[in-house]
């Protein structure tokens, strides 16, 4: 039977438009195209791993909305199974996305993403025990980003926890997670500079993801970053996404850290060739030719 994994969060139908320059305060531009494509870390996160074979639940919730039926669509036809309720007077989750040569700036507006609440999961304890891994990142409620980290502890079920965007946690509670996904800039809000805390306990369940460098990871008390592989970038956002829904499928394979590490490089390096944050994830095929004729 495949290890089952569990990935608990966000969706948002991502409202993208394209400039060649950034508005400033008070200034009005003219953009490029517009597009409407579903997004949401949770849920990009959940069709990556699906993609790359993993079996996927997924637990959120949508508004009483069209982005909602939309959405929960988009989950279903990519074989993931759903645990998504649409919550009645809310709004699905919006990300406005605002591209600008393949770089972005976003804003959440997270409308029924806040209902993904501990009393939700309560309900849900049962379906989530199951799971052989659970990954999780911060575009839910604070506090149950807690009671998962304490539900995976108390079970011993390996957590995966990208803490995106950034929020503080106890450091205890930061311990309960196997391994830590931030990328550069929320490494640094959260523990500051890496080459500071080779040496704290946090440290080694870190995996942080640096753009286009690749990743890195504590080995024998140093960071050192596994290169990822160099594509032109049409779009990054979902990127980190990729990278942890493929982090995912590995590690419940049983591939070693730095393996790991390596195919999520790659699949995270394909899915920016694309417009939008789940378009270009790859199947597990396309990921094994790409890293074959890569070398790896
Ligand atoms: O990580 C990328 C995602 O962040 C986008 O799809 C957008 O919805 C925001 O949540
Ligand atoms: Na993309």
């Amino acid at each position: 039977k495949k290890p089952l994994i569990t990935i608990i969060g966000s969706i948002n139908m991502d409202l993208i438009t394209n400039t060649t320059k950034f508005p400033l305060q008070g200034e009005t531009v003219i953009g490029g195209f517009f597009k409407m494509l579903p997004g949401g870390k949770g849920a990009n996160q959940a069709i990556s791993a699906s993609r790359l074979g993993g079996q996927v639940q997924f637990i959120g919730c949508v508004g009483d909305d069209q982005f909602g039926t939309e959405l929960k669509k988009v989950l279903h036809d990519e074989g993931i199974h759903l645990r998504v309720k649409p919550v009645t007077g809310e709004s699905s989750g919006v990300a406005t996305i605002i591209l600008s040569e393949g770089d972005n700036r976003i804003i959440v507006t997270p409308g029924a993403n806040d209902c993904v609440d501990v009393n939700y999961l309560e309900t849900l304890k049962e379906e989530i025990l199951k799971s052989d891994l659970v990954l999780v990142q911060f575009e839910i409620p604070l506090q149950s980003i807690k009671y998962i980290l304490e539900l995976c502890h108390d079970n011993e079920i390996p957590l995966i926890v990208n803490p995106a965007p950034a929020k503080k946690l106890e450091l205890e509670e930061w311990m309960r997670a196997a391994v830590i996904t931030p990328n550069e800039t929320e490494a640094t809000e959260l523990f500051g500079e890496l080459k500071d805390f080779r040496k704290h306990p946090i440290a080694q369940k870190l995996v942080v993801t640096q753009g286009k460098e690749g990743a890195a990871y504590l080995e024998n008390e140093m960071f050192n970053c596994i290169p990822t592989f160099s594509v032109d970038a049409i779009d990054t956002t979902g990127a980190g996404d990729t990278f942890n829904g493929a982090l995912a499928v590995a590690m419940t394979e049983g591939q070693s850290l730095k393996e790991a590490i390596k195919f999520a490089n790659g699949a995270a390096a394909l899915s920016v060739q694309k417009l939008g944050a789940q378009s270009g994830m790859p199947t597990r095929k396309e990921l094994e030719i790409f890293l074959k004729k890569e070398g790896v």
